[in-house]
């Protein structure tokens, strides 16, 4: 297992900073009602991998879904497990990387992984489709999102590229965070253009990606 400890590192702090800490009022990623309109049955049991404060697996649980979430961050972890408690809403989550997901096989109806595969390397975000492939159900639905690939234009001098072309902020308020400008056609590549069920633009020129 790829731990990514600089990465680690840089959420871990982003998390724990009062400021960022404000799960309570984050407004959910608006690709996710029409995923939830469009492909979700109206019960199941849903993965948030990469899951954050819990914006989203709060709009899920609030749906009436059976909502898990997983994320490297451990403070991600407590944010949600209480936001969940102090909103009364059941929900289980776990600490673990998006490429070792701690389920078995075929135990998702669904998994969404919003604004996190291009937080990641190239390799690793292939492990974590693999393993997102490996946890879902024959028929289940995967929602994806990646941030427009010039998000953070103005910061490339912050930046060093790796190996694979993925950026590692080195300096400056996002030092330690990984971030992989995908344009359309690899995002393609990595999901297999076969498996894709519609490729949309969202907020801010994000790639909203749904498939199996
Ligand atoms: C931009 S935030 C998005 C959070 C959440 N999906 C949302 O939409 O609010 C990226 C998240 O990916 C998580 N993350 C980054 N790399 C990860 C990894 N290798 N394994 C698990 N989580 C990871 C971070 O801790 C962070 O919570």
């Amino acid at each position: 297992m790829n731990t990514m400890p600089d990465a680690r590192t840089y959420w871990e702090s982003h998390f724990a900073s009062a400021a960022n800490a404000c799960a309570a009022s984050r407004q959910h990623a608006a690709c996710l009602e029409q995923f939830h309109e469009r492909y979700l049955q109206k019960d199941g049991t849903i993965l948030d991998l990469a899951c954050g404060l819990g914006r989203n697996a709060r709009y899920l649980a609030q749906n009436g879904y059976d909502v898990y979430g997983v994320d490297f961050a451990r403070a991600a972890i407590t944010a949600c497990t209480r936001l969940f408690q102090k909103q009364f809403l059941k929900g289980t989550f776990i600490q673990a990387t998006v490429d070792a997901i701690p389920f078995c096989n075929n135990h998702f109806d669904a998994v969404i992984c919003i604004a996190a595969l291009d937080h990641v390397t190239a390799d690793y975000a292939r492990d974590a489709l693999c393993e997102i492939r490996r946890v879902i159900t024959r028929d289940g639905m995967i929602l994806l999102t990646f941030d427009h690939p010039e998000t953070d234009e103005d910061k490339l001098d912050q930046t060093h590229a790796l190996p694979d072309g993925t950026l590692l902020f080195i300096r400056g308020k996002y030092q330690g965070m990984l971030f992989r400008r995908y344009q359309d056609e690899e995002i393609k590549a990595l999901v297999g253009a076969e498996h894709i069920c519609s490729f949309d633009y969202g907020k801010e020129g994000s790639r909203v990606v749904v498939c199996r």
